[in-house]
C-alpha cells in the first residue's frame, strides 16, 4: 500500500514547472526495481487531487500568497478527498513448477478444450492431469460437481489442507484462439483480482493450462495483460468514501510463460501504463466541485514536476489565452471566468537524449463540468449529473503524460494539451447566437452553447499545430450522437489519414481498447454554414458525431496528420459507476510505436 502526501496549490497566475521549476510539488515516488526479478510494480501515486492547506510546503513568498488566496475559497461542500491508495504488487515471472509453488492462491487459467478427459476419465491436458493427481482427483470432482467447463468468466475455487498452496482456482478463458486477445487475459487478471480479494490472498501464482503455440511476443503480451488486469482489478477509488478496504495482494508470480529481461521489462511497462490509467480514472471520478480547471492544471504541473527530467508544464491563465486570441475557448469559459477560471495546460515531453524523429501532440477535451450553458441540459437521459466526466479526454492525455514521463521513450517528442474550463450559466456567459473568433481568425456563430467541447478544442488544435507537431490526436467526450451510433464501450475515430488510422488501430490491438472508424463526410459540412459568420457550431441531429469532427477539422493545419477520437461512451463504466481510464493505454502504445525504442 502506498500513499502520497504531496499537496497541490492552485495558483492564480501562470505557472511554469518542469525542468527548471521548483520542487514544491514533487511527490514521494516508488521506484520500479531493476533486475533481477521480482519486478516490483510499485505504482507511483496518482497525485491526490485537491488536498487543502495543512501540509502545503511554504517555500516562497509567492507560494504563500497563492496558498492563502486559495484557502479563502474553500471547496464547495467542504469535501476533501483522502490520498489515493495505489496497489503495490510485486510481479515476478518464474520458471518454478506449479507443484512446488507455495502461497495463498494458485490460479490456473483453462480453455474449454483443456477440460476434456480421456477414456479413463483423466484430463488430457498435461498440467491439469498432474495437478489432479497431486490433489488426489479433487480437481476432476470439483469441476464436475460445479459444471466447470472452462467457459469465459467461469470460476471455481477450492480450499486445500495439505498442499503448499492454500487454494486452487480454475479460471475459464473460453475457446482458444490462435493469437491471444489482450482483453481475454486482462479479463483473467480482473477475475484473479476479484478472487484474491474474496479469499484475502496476499500472494498468488498464475499458470496457463495451455500456452503452447504462443509466439515469444504473445507470451510477453499475455503476461503484461494479466498483470494490468490484476492491477486495475485490485484498484478501487475510495478517496471520497469514509471507509476504505485494505489492499492485501502483495505478490503475483507468473509461472511457466517466460523468464528474463524481455518479460521483466514488459511487466514494468504494464505497471507504468496502469499508473497512468489509475491517474486518469481518478481525475474523471473527481467531482466538479473538487476538480476545477485550476486544480486540473495543478495536477498537470505536479506530473511535470515528478518527471522533471523529461516533462515541462506551461499553464496559461485567461489573460494569457487572450493574448493567444483564443476567443472560441474563452467564450465557453466566460460564464465562470471569475468563479472557476479557465486554465490552458501544455505539458511538453522531451526524451532524455538523442535525436527526435517524431513530433506528436495529444489534445484532450477538458470540460470539468458541462451544464450545457444557456442550452441547459434538461430532461431525462441528458446525463447532466454525469458531466464531471466531460474532461475524460484530458484525463486520457494527462494519464498518458504520466506514463510517458515514467517510461521516457527515446526519439519522440510529445505535446499534451488541454484547454480546461467549465460550461456554466451566468451574466458574463456566452449566449446562443453570439459570434466568437478562434485563434486562427475563423468566426463561429454559437447556435448551441451545449456544443462547447468543439469550441474549446478549436483553439487547442490551433495551438497544437503551432507547436510544430506532425501528428495530432485529440480525444473528447464530444457527442451523445457517437454513443447512439457505437454504444457505451466503443470510441469513434475520424481522420482523413489512413496511415494515422492504421497506427491507432495497431496500438489498440495491443491494448484491447475498442475503436471504430466513422467517415468524415465532407458533404455534411454544408449544414454547418452560417448566414453571418464562417460557420455555426451545431448542425442537424443526424450525423451529429460526424458534424462535430468536421468542425474540428477547420482548426487543423492541412500539413498536419490529425485523428479525432470521440470517447463519449467509453469514458464511463455504467455498471461500476466509475471512470474507465479509457484512452491512456492506447495513447502510450501509440507514442511508443512512434519512438525509436
Ligand atoms: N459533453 C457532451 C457530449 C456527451 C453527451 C457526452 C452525453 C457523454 C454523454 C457535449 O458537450 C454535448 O453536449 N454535445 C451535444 C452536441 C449537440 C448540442 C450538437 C450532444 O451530443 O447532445
Ligand atoms: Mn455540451
Ligand atoms: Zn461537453
Amino acid at each position: 500500500m502506498m500513499t502520497s502526501a504531496s499537496t497541490l496549490i492552485p495558483g492564480r497566475s501562470s505557472i511554469r514547472t518542469g525542468n527548471k521549476g521548483p520542487s514544491w510539488c514533487q511527490a514521494k515516488t516508488g521506484v520500479v526495481s531493476a533486475h533481477p526479478t521480482p519486478i516490483l510494480v510499485k505504482l507511483r501515486p496518482a497525485s491526490p487531487i485537491l488536498r487543502l492547506s495543512p501540509d502545503i510546503p511554504l517555500y516562497s513568498a509567492r507560494r504563500v500568497r497563492m496558498a492563502q488566496t486559495f484557502t479563502t475559497r474553500a471547496t464547495l461542500g467542504l469535501t476533501k478527498p483522502t490520498p489515493s491508495v495505489i496497489p503495490h504488487i510485486a510481479f515476478s515471472a518464474k520458471e518454478v513448477d506449479f507443484s512446488e509453488w507455495k502461497g495463498d492462491l494458485l490460479a490456473v487459467a483453462v480453455l474449454e478444450k483443456d477440460m476434456s478427459k480421456d477414456e479413463s476419465s483423466k484430463f488430457k491436458n498435461a498440467i491439469l492431469r498432474r495437478l489432479d493427481m497431486l490433489l488426489g482427483g479433487l480437481l476432476g470432482d470439483a469441476s464436475a460437481e460445479e459444471d466447470f467447463a472452462g467457459k469465459t468468466g467461469q470460476l471455481t475455487v477450492i480450499r486445500l489442507r495439505e498442499s503448499g498452496f492454500r487454494r486452487i482456482g480454475l479460471f475459464g478463458l473460453g475457446q482458444s484462439t490462435l493469437s491471444p486477445a489482450p482483453s481475454t487475459y486482462q479479463g483473467l487478471g480482473d477475475a484473479i483480482a476479484a478472487a484474491a480479494k474474496a479469499v484475502q490472498a496476499s500472494n498468488v501464482a498464475v499458470v496457463l493450462a495451455s500456452s503452447e503455440g504462443f509466439s515469444e511476443d504473445s507470451k510477453l503480451n499475455t503476461a503484461s495483460a494479466i498483470a494490468s488486469g490484476i492491477l486495475l482489478g485490485v484498484y478501487e477509488d475510495e478517496r471520497f468514501k469514509t471507509e476504505s478496504k485494505r489492499l492485501l495482494l502483495k505478490s503475483v508470480d507468473i509461472l511457466g510463460l517466460a523468464v528474463g529481461a524481455g518479460i521483466d521489462s514488459k511487466l514494468k511497462y504494464a505497471g507504468d501504463v496502469c499508473s497512468g490509467v489509475i491517474f486518469g480514472r481518478e481525475l474523471v471520478n473527481s467531482p466538479a466541485n473538487v476538480l476545477t480547471p485550476v486544480v486540473l492544471a495543478d495536477e498537470a504541473s505536479k506530473i511535470a514536476s515528478m518527471y522533471r527530467d523529461v516533462l515541462t508544464a506551461t499553464i496559461l491563465d485567461e489573460d494569457q489565452c487572450k493574448e493567444y486570441k483564443m476567443g472560441s475557448y474563452l467564450g465557453v469559459a466566460a460564464a465562470s471566468a471569475s468563479a472557476n477560471p479557465p486554465r490552458f495546460i501544455h505539458i511538453h515531453y522531451k526524451p532524455p537524449n538523442g535525436q527526435v524523429k517524431a513530433k506528436l501532440a495529444i489534445v484532450g477535451k477538458g470540460l470539468t463540468f458541462d451544464s450545457g450553458g444557456y442550452n441547459l441540459k434538461t430532461g431525462p437521459g441528458c446525463s447532466i449529473e454525469l458531466m464531471k466526466f466531460d474532461m475524460g479526454g484530458s484525463a486520457a492525455a494527462l494519464g498518458a503524460a504520466k506514463s510517458i514521463g515514467q517510461i521516457k521513450p527515446p526519439g519522440v517528442e510529445v505535446h499534451f494539451i488541454v484547454a480546461a474550463c467549465e460550461n456554466m450559466i451566468s451574466g458574463t456567459g456566452m449566449r446562443p447566437g453570439d459570434i466568437v473568433t478562434a485563434s486562427n481568425g475563423k468566426t463561429i456563430e454559437v447556435n448551441n452553447t451545449d456544443a462547447e467541447g468543439r469550441l474549446t478544442l478549436a483553439d487547442a488544435l490551433v495551438y497544437a499545430c503551432k507547436q510544430g507537431a506532425e501528428k495530432v490526436v485529440d480525444l473528447a467526450t464530444l457527442t451523445g450522437a457517437c454513443v447512439v451510433a457505437l454504444g457505451p464501450t466503443v470510441a469513434g475515430v475520424f481522420t482523413p489519414s489512413d496511415e494515422l488510422e492504421k497506427e491507432l488501430r495497431t496500438a489498440s490491438e495491443v491494448t484491447g481498447e475498442k475503436f471504430w472508424r466513422l467517415p468524415l463526410e465532407e458533404s455534411y459540412w454544408e449544414s454547418m454554414k452560417s448566414g453571418v459568420a464562417d460557420m455555426v457550431n451545431t448542425g442537424p441531429r443526424q450525423g451529429g458525431a460526424i458534424n462535430a469532427a468536421l468542425f474540428l477539422k477547420q482548426f487543423v493545419d492541412e500539413k498536419v496528420q490529425w485523428l479525432h477520437i470521440d470517447m463519449a461512451g467509453p469514458v464511463w463504466n455504467e455498471k461500476k459507476k466509475a471512470a474507465t481510464g479509457f484512452g491512456v493505454s492506447t495513447l502510450v502504445e501509440w507514442v511508443l510505436k512512434n519512438s525509436s525504442a
